[in-house]
């Protein structure tokens, strides 16, 4: 059975730009793959709690010398990683927040990447281990960003990247610049999400 795990981030829920992009994505894998099962992790209605030492200390203790705390924080990271794991399809919808993602991306990340879980390092250089899966990201902005003065993207990008997982972006720009550059924005992302759909979700 195909599995999406989708991640939503937007302040606004499902009213979110991002979000609404993501959902017109997963409602025609819905239809393509139709005993498919959707996981939804909504970042904002429910965030990771920032990493301390306390946790990251945790995610380095050996099972058997755990304490009962340490071993509920392992856990709450395990159940975030085994919905990843349990996805073939990532939806990340996520708008731009202070130039970057929203913390809650951050704070979710530093829960996911584990050494030996979801990456590890070899003698060639880190090496994802949630590889076989595929992310398409969502990305929605008030402003318009590019080259290097994007610094949400390649981040996203990166990441996904280090724990085995390449990814698809569509962005919807501009959305604050007024009506017009609102529609012009999202109809063009639009047009990118049906050329995804053609092409990623045809089989
Ligand atoms: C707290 C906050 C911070 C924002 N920071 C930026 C920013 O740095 N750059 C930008 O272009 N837009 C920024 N925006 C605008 C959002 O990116 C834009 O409204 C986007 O459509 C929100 O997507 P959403 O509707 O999915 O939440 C910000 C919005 C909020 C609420």
């Amino acid at each position: 059975m195909s599995t999406l795990l989708y991640v939503r981030t937007s302040l606004y829920g499902a009213q979110g730009a991002s979000s609404q992009l993501a959902e017109r994505f997963i409602a025609e894998w819905r239809q393509r793959n139709p005993g498919g099962h959707v996981i939804t992790r909504d970042l904002a209605a429910d965030p990771a709690p920032h990493l301390t030492a306390e946790r990251f200390q945790a995610f380095n203790t050996r099972p058997e010398d755990r304490t009962p705390e340490q071993q509920a924080v392992v856990e709450y990271s395990d159940a975030l990683i085994d919905e990843l794991r349990a996805a073939d399809t990532v939806v990340l919808a996520v708008p731009m927040y202070n130039f970057g993602v929203p913390s809650t991306v951050r704070t979710y990340f530093d829960h996911i990447a584990r050494a030996g879980v979801t990456f590890r390092y070899t003698s060639t250089g880190p090496e994802g281990l949630l590889a076989g899966r595929r992310a398409y990201v969502f990305v929605t902005r008030g402003g318009v960003y590019g080259g290097e003065h994007d610094t949400q993207a390649p981040y996203l990008r990166q990441f996904l990247r280090f724990i085995g997982i390449e990814s698809e972006f569509v962005f919807a720009q501009g959305l604050a610049m007024g009506d017009e550059s609102r529609q012009k924005s999202l109809a063009h992302a639009h047009e990118q999400i049906s050329g995804l759909i053609a092409v990623e979700l045809a089989a």
